[in-house]
């Protein structure tokens, strides 16, 4: 009889079924109107990451993939073509949806508004197209960000004051690395979560759920070309590091890279400032905040060195900070060595105090 039919539930065509669209609707635990937009939205990131990942794997095959396009960006940083190629799919993905008004990208200097998208497409999408471009043309592993904000001002002239909000406006982060496999992870504020793409489906399928960070992990991630560079405390703590077991150095090169390893595994990411660049390398609206988002979500830390990186309200679009992020106790140690260094220099200005 058809009305007693039950699916026999075998848990693969189950776990098939888990994808990215379907997991935003039960994470909202809601069918509507907002819902509706974020795993809309959610779907159409999705779609950038698969075509994004389709023209890597390419790469080498096709023309005009790989190299530089000549041209210098915003921040003073050579463009590569698949800088530019990724840039204009996430645009592409959001023409005529309905869903984004104005996306923000390191790539463009100023948001790019989408006119027919607003005021109905009430949100911002800020994001790093390709991450870690310096990899690409080594076939190593490059990464997306993004992250979705609420519009809330009217402001359709490209000044895009609203977006100068900390961290914690963020509705949904989350990022696509371009690896072996891609994964996509995710952030609504309900943990987080992540999505391996099932090429011969062509959607993302859940791996894991509410993934939790321990409180310390044996990896450290940073630049240490940049030792003679940093402010003494930063020294002190890899000085620690080398003098202690049990710690391992990783670093690709690529942030998502290296911030996948971290979130998976544990341990501490940095890029701290130098003393000739005190603000960093790293972008606040578009690599650093998302990323915090989901460290926080995840039960970790992430921290300027000085203040909870959710909290910083840039005064730029393109604002770089600097980026401590992983494990909590791991990250806590190098916040308590650069509060160690700031402890003595207050001292030797007002001895006694
Ligand atoms: P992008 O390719 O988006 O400009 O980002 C590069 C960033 C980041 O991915 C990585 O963590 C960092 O630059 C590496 O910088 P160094 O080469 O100075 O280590
Ligand atoms: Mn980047
Ligand atoms: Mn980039």
């Amino acid at each position: 009889m058809v009305d007693d039919y039950q699916p026999a539930q075998t848990h693969a065509l189950d776990r098939d079924c888990t994808t990215l669209s379907r997991h935003v609707l039960q994470q909202l635990q809601s069918f509507g109107p907002e819902a509706q937009d974020l795993s809309a939205l959610m779907s159409r990131i999705a779609l950038a990451g698969k075509l994004i990942a389709r023209r890597l794997s390419r790469s080498g095959l096709v023309e005009d993939a790989l190299g530089f396009t000549g041209r210098t960006n915003v921040q003073g940083e050579e463009v590569k073509k698949m800088d530019v190629f990724a840039n204009d799919v996430f645009i592409s993905v959001f023409q005529q949806s309905g869903l984004v008004c104005r996306l923000a990208s390191e790539e463009m200097e100023k948001p790019y508004y989408i006119p027919e998208n607003c005021p109905i497409g009430r949100y911002t999408l800020l994001y790093d197209p390709i991450d870690g471009s310096s990899n690409v043309d080594i076939n190593l592993n490059v990464g997306s960000i993004f992250a979705i904000r609420r519009q809330t001002g009217e402001d359709l002239d490209q000044a895009a004051s609203d977006l100068l909000q900390n961290g914690h406006e963020q509705l949904a982060a989350g990022y696509i690395l371009y690896g072996p496999t891609t994964v996509l992870v995710y952030s609504l504020g309900r943990g987080v979560h992540s999505f391996t793409l099932d090429p011969s489906l062509g959607e993302f399928i859940l791996a894991a759920e509410n993934i939790r960070m321990p409180e310390h992990g044996p990896n450290y991630s940073v630049n240490e070309g940049n030792f003679w560079q940093w402010e003494e405390s930063i020294r002190d703590y890899i000085r620690y590091v080398h003098r202690h077991e049990g710690y391992s150095l990783r670093y690709s090169g690529a942030l998502v890279g290296d911030f996948h390893r971290i979130l998976m595994q544990g341990g501490v990411f940095l890029y701290p400032g130098t003393v000739k660049k005190p603000e960093g390398k790293l972008r606040l609206l578009y690599e650093s905040a998302p990323l915090a988002f989901l460290m926080e979500q995840a039960g970790g830390r992430a921290s300027t060195g000085t203040e909870r990186l959710l909290d910083v309200v840039p005064g730029e679009l393109h604002q770089r900070t600097p980026l401590i992020i992983g494990s909590s106790e791991d990250v806590e140690l190098v916040e308590s060595f650069i509060q160690e260094r700031i402890r003595e220099q207050t001292d030797l200005v007002a001895p006694g105090r």
